[in-house]
């Protein structure tokens, strides 16, 4: 997709999208021009920037392979973005066969991008719907149909939280989403930092974003860990720090390997709701 003749209806492709961006940064073929030119441009402030994406999407397909591994069996996905490859229901279903991905995103070209790469698979739904309205997600039919609130959900945030500005609470609107699941359920979620990072490289990338369909807002490792207020973070295996980690870190192979650049604009971690 990169002409504008082919921009299918309801998708404005005169304004760079972040999840077109992203799609771009993965190597995708959902983008547009605008999209290409803007994704360049943070990569002129941001030279790891498709490192920050990959490493940030190992860390989704590890947590919902570990998440699996523990007995989960739904997941809701807000924010999915929907690259085309190793989505979380391939992650999840690849462990076990019958877990229930719901996928959720504001973005109107992941709603004709869902279309195509779901179609036929089972176990997965998906709506078009905003993280700050946890109401409208929580009872929206397709997730009364999809979701069994009386069993454990992982609820998945990743690579979100930062497009959601502080007058939007997104503390206060997690709580509200964890406050509608039972105990053992889990939160996954990464989020931008600016931490260890320099003025100029931040300033260039909220700038960019600025421009696009959704500023974007890094925050501090205290920031981001009060997201997990009330919930106990896990060690993704035994012996291994139940903190914050960054993205690529998070249960990977080699730890040594896996700090890079790119790594270090995330923090992560997955949390269970203990009661
Ligand atoms: C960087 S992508 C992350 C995709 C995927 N979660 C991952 O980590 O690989 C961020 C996604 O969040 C979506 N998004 C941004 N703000 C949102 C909001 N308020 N509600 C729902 N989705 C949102 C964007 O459209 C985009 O698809």
């Amino acid at each position: 997709m990169s002409d504008i003749e082919q921009v299918p209806p309801g998708v404005d492709a005169s304004v760079p999208s972040p999840a077109r961006m992203y799609d771009y940064f993965l190597g995708g073929t959902e983008n547009f021009e605008v999209d290409r030119l803007a994704a360049e441009k943070v990569r002129e402030s941001v030279p790891e920037a498709e490192d920050a994406a990959w490493a940030n999407r190992g860390f989704l397909q590890r947590a919902v392979s570990w998440l699996a591994g523990k007995g989960v069996r739904q997941f809701i996905d807000i924010g999915a973005g929907l690259p085309s490859r190793n989505n979380t229901h391939d992650a999840a279903q690849a462990v076990a066969p019958d877990a229930r991905v719901l996928y959720i995103d504001n973005d109107p070209i992941v709603r004709v991008h869902a279309e195509k790469l779901l179609a036929g698979s089972s176990g997965t739904a998906f709506i078009t719907g905003d993280f700050r309205d946890p109401d409208g997600i929580l009872g929206h039919p397709e997730t009364l149909a999809t979701i069994d609130f009386d069993e454990p959900v992982a609820l998945l945030l990743v690579a979100l939280t930062h497009f959601v500005a502080d007058d939007d609470d997104p503390w206060g609107l997690i709580r509200r989403y964890m406050d509608r699941l039972v105990p053992d359920s889990y939160l996954a979620l990464s989020a931008a930092t600016h931490d260890r990072h320099t003025e100029r490289s931040v300033q260039g990338i909220k700038e960019v974003y600025s421009r696009s369909s959704a500023g974007v807002h890094t925050r501090t490792r205290a920031e981001i860990e009060r997201y997990f207020d009330g919930l106990e973070i896990v060690p993704p295996y035994d012996g291994a720090p139940a903190t914050l980690a960054y993205a690529g870190e998070w249960a990977a192979d080699d730890v040594d390997a896996a700090d890079s650049d790119g790594s270090r604009w995330s923090y992560c971690a997955v949390a269970r709701k203990t009661q």
